[in-house]
């Protein structure tokens, strides 16, 4: 009999551990706060712990627990899951990896074999921001497109759709969500020129249930609903429905379960330019939108649009948090957002309604939201049609896809937020390239580029340095004003975690894991992390005690690009997870081989300059800009005579297509290739010429660096 209870006991035991993930748990998050089961660790996605073990006495005891190699060197951006002590979570080239939470043994792990080649459709790194968890099934969605259902103990596929047209360059990097048995999932490629979407999946079968387009199709065509029939009068001409149109959901998503409403966020055009995309004017919906739909159903509820018609890539994906605040002496039922373009919303979610919004960044395109219209008003400095005009934020945003945290405790939302300024201007010789070539309606030769590409490296590391910064904001959303804030040196850093304890974790660009304290921003604790940080905390406990889990790997759009002051690129992206006491150390990170001396100069003025508009249009957004990089991917200026000799076999023969640099043969001719290679030795002679400077004359151009620096920032030149 003792036996038959033993075995009971057993059995009850099995299914505590084992447990399928509902709607129910989701929603009672709060019951089992040493999980995180969702995304956002709820379905408001607050992403606050209420783990509170460690505090703000015992902080100084956090250390590294374990940490788990992923076996790959781009960008790690994934929000780990913590269902029955298992910590699921994604790599580059959309990996899944299932660990023991205590220990990081590695349970299984799940490669989607992404064809390398279609890394190039990626415009922001192959990166993947996580999994869903539904029943006994695990969610990822993967660079090529595809929504892949395995089975949660062990990594078995289920189910694998593909949810994209394979001849448009569409990538998913998204985390799926779970609500009502749908797994919801959007995708991206705005930049290159694709039609928007978000779809529900049935969880059990892989069946499409709805499709939500996010921009009408063609102008001839029959609209798939009312819905696309309104949002096609906000059109103009053709070329939105040749390139695509955009309006990508690439990643935000919140659900709330009381009204059934799931909010998502829409982002930038294809292309970029409002003036090329929809010439005779008009809104453009829903491009940089909040939209609300029944989860459902897909049946549109409401939507507000921060940017009508966007031209500066100020997408609205960025992170949704739900919550109830005192507004006016009355509770209110909010949605809260700070896209791209500098302004912080708080719109009433069941009504849609904007309740309020400030700048939380420094912005020049618009000098307020006018409450009346719920719009923003213009500047002279948005309009770029006949000259250009440098415009913050830039593209990158005042607040990218890093997510915030909310913190009932203290009221205040975390914003890992940046300040930067882009020159914008519009290409009147527009024409549509298809596949994955840029489009922006930007010219690329211009005379800032001219300065990009002439001055060396050091000089604009050294710009860069006063013109972009990272800027963790603590913000009250009731009185929409800052509490406080700590500036970063690099402008890129990771997402936010805040606990009930009264912490904020954010790890930064700089490769630094920092606690702050969440009421005053008090500096209380940091740990090396040897690469620089991209993705968000996430917190959760098992046998009594708190662990602080986080994904260390740099790359991710704004690394890809340029050179970040202070960035640090070590290689190996990994897992780190941290309690109190926590022992392990992490090993060194890569060192970089000294840079060989470039071949001999043999371009022209004329080639070299042709091969720099070249290079700035099709390599600069993995390569960097002036190839000033962090060799997340390949500094060519770093390539070894091998390279430079099989230059023309790798950008269009595809020798090294299995690793990520496919074939540009139907982008550039061998000529233009030809012109490439000679911009390239120009900028590795630049570096090397730089790097050789010694003694007086060495301190002395460091000296007048800064003194350059200061005055392009002073006056805003670049
Ligand atoms: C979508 C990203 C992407 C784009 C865009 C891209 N590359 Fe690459 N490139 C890669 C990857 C990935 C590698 C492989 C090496 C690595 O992973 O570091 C690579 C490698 C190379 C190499 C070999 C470097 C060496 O040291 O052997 C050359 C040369 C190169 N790329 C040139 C170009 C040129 C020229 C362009 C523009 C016409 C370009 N690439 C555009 C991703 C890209």
């Amino acid at each position: 009999m003792p036996y038959l209870i033993l075995l009971f006991a057993l059995l009850a035991e099995s299914t505590i551990t084992h447990a399928s993930v509902s709607g129910e748990r989701i929603i009672e998050a709060d019951n089992e706060p040493g999980s995180w089961l969702t995304h956002g660790r709820n379905y408001a996605e607050d992403r606050m712990s209420p783990l509170t073990q460690i505090n703000k006495d015992n902080i100084k005891d956090l250390g590294l627990a374990w940490y788990f190699d992923t076996g790959t060197t781009r960008g790690l951006e994934a929000s780990p899951l913590v269902i029955d002590g298992v910590i699921y979570t994604t790599g580059s080239w959309s990996k899944v990896f299932a660990n023991d939470a205590r220990t990081g043994e590695e349970l299984w792990s799940y490669d989607p074999e992404v064809p390398r080649a279609w890394g190039v459709n990626a415009c922001c790194d192959v990166v993947n921001r996580g999994v869903a968890a539904w029943e006994n099934s695990i969610f990822v969605g993967t660079i090529d497109g595809r929504l892949v259902s395995l089975n949660k103990e062990t990594g078995a596929v289920e189910w694998d759709v593909l949810t994209i047209d394979k001849e448009r360059p569409y990538t998913i990097t998204g985390a799926p969500r779970v609500v009502n048995g749908k797994v919801l999932i959007g995708n991206g490629g705005a930049e290159y020129g694709v039609r928007g979407y978000l779809s529900g999946y049935d969880a059990r079968t892989g069946d499409l249930s709805w499709r939500f387009f996010t921009v009408p199709g063609h102008p001839a065509d029959e609209h798939e609903s009312d819905v696309m029939r309104m949002a096609a009068e906000t059109w103009t001409g053709n070329v939105y429905h040749q390139v695509g149109g955009g309006g990508t959901a690439w990643d935000s998503m919140a659900y709330d379960h009381e009204a059934n409403i799931l909010y998502f966020g829409v982002g930038n055009g294809s292309p970029w330019n409002r003036h090329i995309r929809s010439p005779g004017g008009g809104d453009n919906l829903f491009l940089s939108s909040i939209v609300a739909i029944n989860p459902d159903n897909g049946e549109y509820i409401w939507h507000y649009q921060t940017t009508p018609a966007d031209t500066w890539d100020y997408t609205a994906t960025q992170h949704i948090i739900l919550a109830d605040l005192e507004i006016k002496g009355e509770m209110r039922k909010v949605l809260m957002q700070a896209p791209k373009n500098g302004f912080f919303y708080v719109i009433d979610r069941i009504t849609g309604e904007l309740l309020s919004a400030e700048n939380y960044v420094p912005v020049t395109w618009a000098s307020h939201i006018d409450m009346k219209t719920g719009r923003p008003v213009e500047t002279e400095n948005a309009d770029h049609l006949a000259e250009t005009k440098t415009t913050s934020p830039a593209q990158f945003g005042g607040h990218n896809w890093h997510p915030m945290a909310y913190n009932a405790g203290t009221g205040l939302v975390y914003i890992p937020a940046m300040l930067n300024q882009a020159p914008y201007n519009t290409d009147t010789n527009f024409e549509y390239l298809g596949g994955s070539n840029w489009h922006m309606g930007q010219m690329a030769d211009t005379p800032e580029m001219d300065i990009i590409t002439s001055i060396p490296p050091g000089l604009m590391t050294a710009i860069f340095k006063r013109i972009a910064r990272g800027k963790l904001i603590a913000w009250d959303p009731v009185q929409q004003k800052e509490v406080w804030s700590v500036m970063h040196e690099t402008m890129w850093n990771g997402g936010v975690l805040t606990t009930a304890s009264g912490l904020v974790f954010q790890g930064t660009g700089d490769g630094r894991f920092i606690a702050y304290d969440a009421e005053t921003g008090k500096h209380l604790w940091e740990s090396p992390t040897v690469t620089g940080i991209l993705a968000p905390p996430i917190s959760y406990s098992l046998d009594g005690d708190q662990y602080i889990a986080l994904m260390a790997g740099w790359g991710g759009a704004g690394p890809l690009a340029m050179k970040l002051p202070g960035s640090k690129s070590a290689g190996n992206g990994r897992l780190l997870v941290y309690k109190l006491g926590g022992e392990e150390t992490l090993p060194p990170g890569r060192e970089r081989p000294p840079m060989p001396v470039p071949p001999a100069q043999t371009g022209t003025e004329a080639s070299i300059a042709e091969g720099s508009v070249l290079y700035h249009q099709h390599c600069v957004y993995c390569h960097g800009a002036a190839l000033n990089s962090d060799a997340i991917i390949a500094d060519l200026r770093y390539m070894s005579e091998g390279s430079h000799q099989a230059f023309q076999q790798i950008v269009r023969g595809g020798i090294l297509s299995g690793i990520g640099m496919a074939s540009f043969a139907e982008r550039v001719t061998e000529e233009e290739a030809d012109a490439i290679h000679d911009y390239v030795i120009y900028a590795s002679h630049q570096k090397w010429d730089e790097d050789q400077a010694t003694g007086w004359w060495k301190d002395l151009r460091d000296w007048s660096y800064e003194v350059i620096a200061d005055v392009v920032s002073r006056f805003g030149l670049m």
